[in-house]
């Protein structure tokens, strides 16, 4: 398999896996595509996810990269990425939610992540020591070092912003050891980034040092989010249901809806796709005028989500041939307000006893106002959002019958070790001398 830039219409360049995942975004700026969308058995996609999601997984990556790869290390590799699970729940009649956060950093950034912590390091083996480089305002770093976490022949530099991930975010970066190194910016996260560009455009500094980014739009991280929309969508049929599910994601750069695109092109059924967003609702919008306005980010209280400019949307539009009366026949577009976010945290918990971290929740609201039949996407656990469910519960009391939050919120065990284990990071300024002086000494 080749992949191509999405900005490379004619398609004159192709790249190696290799390349297309040690590069990242494609040198024209654009996003790699897969060369051809490989075809499913989907018979034998439903017996394998209903025996095993990793052996459901081993079979769909080996259509993707059955040529890079030998068979007995790709199983492997997936085997130790998917040791968790990916439950499709049942919240009543015809509401069902497929959970993503059971993962070691419980997001669902770890179905992406850790496949690609495995693949990175068999492509760089024979080669000399790669140190991946990312900037985080939380969540991507912890997933990142979870994902490349003892991983040989490669090192990972996580930059965070001083006092600005919460104690969570931090310790869960902090404290694994072994080939993860935190590093706490005197700066913002735009400074974390502009440093970490800074490292890749420095020619001199490359020359001696082996440096890749591990974004989110890495081929590596978006192909096997599209797995758990088919594992889902064997898990609805095995509930007895029948058909094409609407399939109703909460969405903010849209790297996880056009996963699930990526999976119907493959031959999943899929009725409507409807993306939720928050007030960041530039998709919604087009779907609705036809009109893309990307924009800066307002910040809400599903922050992930936070994104005015979604990079996928041209893999979204490469995948409907830039077609947009077939993508909106469909797709469809929500978005919703913090404050009808956090009443839906408390209402889904009154309605359903279901706690909700707010991006699942405007999974939850689009579901319910689209009338979806399928189900919807849950891409955090609650708890890493403790502090607006608590203002969720605060300001909605009527509905939860005035229980306070803490009261039902549990700290899973592996949130609630890090906090308690010793945290380990460097403290450096906005520049780039230093950094680069700590990736030559420590990578
Ligand atoms: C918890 C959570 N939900 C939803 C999203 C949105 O996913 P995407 O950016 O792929 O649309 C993110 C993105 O980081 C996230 O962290």
């Amino acid at each position: 398999m080749r992949y191509f830039s999405t900005r490379d219409t004619k398609r004159e360049k192709a790249y190696a896996l290799k390349d297309a995942a040690f590069m990242g975004l494609a040198p024209d700026g654009g996003l790699f595509m897969p060369e051809y969308i490989p075809q499913v058995d989907l018979d034998k996609v439903a017996a394998l996810s209903a025996s095993s999601y990793r052996e459901m997984a081993t079979y769909l990556a080996s259509l993707f990269f059955g040529d890079d790869i030998p068979a007995d290390r790709l199983e492997a590799i997936v085997s130790k990425a998917y040791d968790f699970e990916c439950p499709l729940v049942n919240l009543a009649s015809g509401v069902n939610v497929l959970e993503l956060f059971h993962g070691p950093t419980y997001a669902f950034k770890d179905f992406g992540a850790r496949f690609m912590g495995g693949m990175l390091g068999y492509l760089s083996e024979g080669s000399e020591k790669l140190t991946v480089l990312t900037a985080t305002s939380g969540d991507t770093g912890s997933a990142v070092a979870a994902g490349f976490h003892n991983v040989p022949g490669v090192e990972v530099v996580v930059l965070y912003p001083q006092g600005k991930v919460s104690p969570l975010q931090q310790a869960q970066m902090t404290t694994l050891g072994g080939n993860i190194r935190p590093l706490c910016v005197r700066g913002c996260f735009d400074d974390c980034q502009a440093l970490v560009k800074a490292v890749f455009n420095d020619v001199d500094f490359r020359r001696d040092h082996y440096v890749t980014s591990a974004n989110s739009i890495n081929i590596l991280r978006w192909i096997p989010q599209s797995f758990y929309y088919f594992h889902a969508w064997a898990s609805w049929k095995a509930m007895g249901n029948d058909g094409a599910p609407d399939i109703v994601v909460p969405s903010g750069n849209y790297g996880n809806i056009t996963a699930g695109m990526l999976a119907a092109a493959m031959g999943m059924p899929v009725r409507r796709f409807i993306a939720g967003a928050n007030a960041n609702d530039v998709i919604p919008e087009f779907l609705h005028t036809g009109v893309y306005r990307p924009r800066p980010s307002v910040q809400t209280v599903a922050n992930a989500m936070d994104v005015g400019a979604p990079s996928n949307y041209e893999r979204m539009m490469c995948l409907y041939d830039d077609d947009f009366q077939r993508l909106v026949s469909n797709m469809e577009g929500y978005s919703y307000s913090d404050d009808q976010i956090k009443k839906a945290i408390a209402g889904i918990y009154s309605r359903h006893g279901y706690l909700s971290d707010p991006h699942a929740a405007v999974g939850y609201l689009a579901y319910m106002d689209s009338k979806a039949d399928g189900f919807y996407l849950a891409t955090a656990h609650a708890a890493k959002f403790g502090e607006i469910i608590a203002a969720a519960f605060d300001e909605n009391s009527s509905l939860v019958g005035g229980i306070s939050s803490d009261k039902v919120l549990v700290l899973p065990e592996g949130l609630a070790a890090a906090m308690q284990k010793e945290k380990v990071y460097t403290v450096i300024d906005n520049d780039l001398e230093q950094l680069e002086t700590f990736v030559a000494e420590n990578c």
